[in-house]
Formats: structure tokens, C-alpha cells, sequence
């Protein structure tokens, strides 16, 4: 994980859990805004998501995921993330739906594809429309865009 990838996960709302004293844990869950289908969607965007190595398969990903996804209900039209191939199938098991059509990113050029992405951004629907295979543009900042 990079300086920039911390970054992202900063200036939202943190799920952190702890052994005593010890982190073994974190989520968190930061707000963007998504384009999709002429809606620039208001988005709880999840980042930053790790269980220590030797604590991992006991059921504390799906407890920082469950807190977050709550917020995401009640709070956004929609919850997103961008996976690891290690982590996917952990999504998919909470009901996470890999999007089928083109990635892109509203660069301060224009808006460029992101190819590299397209088979490793997943949703959480809520309240927005959508529509799996059409294109899904996520807003800039530095760093990975998605
Ligand atoms: C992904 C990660 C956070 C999952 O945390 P975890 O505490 O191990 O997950 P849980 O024990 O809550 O798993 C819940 C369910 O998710 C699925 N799952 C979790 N890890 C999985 C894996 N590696 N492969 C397949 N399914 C997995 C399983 O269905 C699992 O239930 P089960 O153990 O009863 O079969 C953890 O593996 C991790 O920190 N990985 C390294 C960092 C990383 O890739 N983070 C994701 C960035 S997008």
C-alpha cells in the first residue's frame, strides 16, 4: 500500500478493529461522486481494507464490511470499491456486483479510460439506477484513480 493509497482512505468514516491493544483491522468508508448514466452519483467509496495476515478467515473483513455497508444504506445512492483479485471473491460473497461495462476517470484532461480497472470495480446498489454494462467514470484525484 502506497503513501497516495493511505491518502485515499482518509476524510471519511474508519472501521477499525482491535485485539486488546493491538489494530488487526481496518476500512474505511470516504465519499465520491460517480458518473454514471448522466448522474454524477453520490458514492461511499471503500478503501483501505485489511485484516492482519494471521487473522485473517475469522470473520473480521465481513465485520468492518458489514459496519460500512450499513453506512452506505442509509447514507449514499450507492456503495463502490476497486479489488484485489485476493480479495474479489470476498466481495462477491457479500453480495458485491462486479461492473460489467467500460471504466473510465474525469482527468483534469477530459475523461480517460481506465482498461486496466474494468474487471476489478464492484457496487453496492442502493438507491441509484444503473445499469451494469454502461460506462461508470469516477471523479479524479491523485494516485490510482480508482
Ligand atoms: C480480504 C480480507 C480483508 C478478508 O478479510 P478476512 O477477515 O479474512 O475475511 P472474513 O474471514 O470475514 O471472510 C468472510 C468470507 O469472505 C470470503 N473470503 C474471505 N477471504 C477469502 C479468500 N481469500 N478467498 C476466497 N474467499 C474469501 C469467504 O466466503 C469468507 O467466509 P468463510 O471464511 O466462512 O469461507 C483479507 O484477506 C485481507 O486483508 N487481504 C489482504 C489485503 C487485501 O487484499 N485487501 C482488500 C483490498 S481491496
Amino acid at each position: 500500500m502506497t503513501d497516495r493509497d493511505w491518502e485515499h482512505a482518509l476524510g471519511g468514516l474508519h472501521a477499525l478493529l482491535w485485539e486488546g491493544n493491538e489494530l488487526i483491522g481496518h476500512a474505511s468508508l470516504v465519499q465520491r461522486r460517480l458518473l454514471h448514466g448522466g448522474r454524477a452519483i453520490r458514492t461511499g467509496y471503500v478503501e483501505g481494507v485489511g485484516v492482519r495476515a494471521d487473522r485473517r478467515r475469522r470473520g473480521h473483513g465481513a465485520a468492518m464490511m458489514e459496519a460500512l455497508e450499513q453506512v452506505v444504506r442509509r447514507a449514499y445512492d450507492l456503495g463502490a470499491l476497486g479489488a484485489t483479485d485476493q480479495a474479489a471473491a470476498f466481495y462477491a460473497a457479500r453480495g458485491w456486483q462486479l461492473w460489467q461495462g467500460p471504466t473510465s476517470a474525469l482527468t483534469p484532461t477530459g475523461i480517460q479510460r481506465t482498461p486496466d480497472e474494468d474487471d476489478c470495480i464492484y457496487v453496492l446498489p442502493v438507491g441509484a439506477p444503473l445499469d451494469l454494462s454502461g460506462e461508470l467514470c469516477c471523479d479524479w484525484r491523485d494516485g490510482d484513480a480508482w
